[in-house]
């Protein structure tokens, strides 16, 4: 199973929400112009804590790459999130599903799927990547931008990206 971001990380994550940092127009509307409208809904899905987590990711991979970024990249690291919008969970909840994460064995969390309330949420939370790739794939995007939201949460790649794409990314992740 791949390692979730810290609980340190999350609640950054939500004091940078709450005091709007990271809202950047003029970079949405680069993204919203890159999108298909299957992507541009699974973009509006996610509650605005990991929309404002996608457009700093954008513009991170928009100022390292310059005037050649690649906007398949800027697509791939704004959306990587998507699948974390099904588990509908706030700040605190996040934050106790990543605790678990690290402290259960992997079978119980996926026995968590048949389950309800919040064991089902804490599911589809520790497996936001693949559920993520799953949607990017039936949304008709393109192979990069499925990769890596299946490995965004991997140490390394797995040969289905360059090592060089694989941290420019993963430095968007970061910040
Ligand atoms: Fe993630
Ligand atoms: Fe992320």
């Amino acid at each position: 199973m791949t390692m979730l971001g810290t609980p340190q990380h999350l609640i950054k994550r939500f004091f940078v929400s709450v005091f709007d940092q990271g809202y950047d127009k003029g970079i949405e509307s680069n993204l919203l112009a890159l999108l298909n409208g299957r992507e541009k809904s699974l973009y509006y899905s996610q509650p605005r804590m990991d929309r404002l987590h996608s457009l700093r990711n954008a513009k991170s991979v928009i100022e390292e790459t310059q005037t050649g970024y690649d906007n398949s990249l800027v697509v791939a690291a704004a959306l990587h999130d998507v699948g974390k919008a099904e588990a509908n969970l706030g700040v605190f909840g996040r934050v106790f599903a990543t605790v678990l994460h690290g402290i259960l064995p992997i079978e119980i969390l996926e026995s968590w799927n048949t389950k309800e309330g919040f064991r089902k949420n804490t599911y589809h939370y520790c497996f936001h990547s693949e559920r993520g790739a799953a949607l990017l794939e039936e949304a008709g995007s393109i192979p990069i931008v499925v990769t890596w939201a299946r490995q965004h949460h991997n140490k390394q790649p797995d040969g289905a990206m360059t090592a060089e794409i694989f941290a420019l990314l993963k430095r968007a992740d970061q910040k």
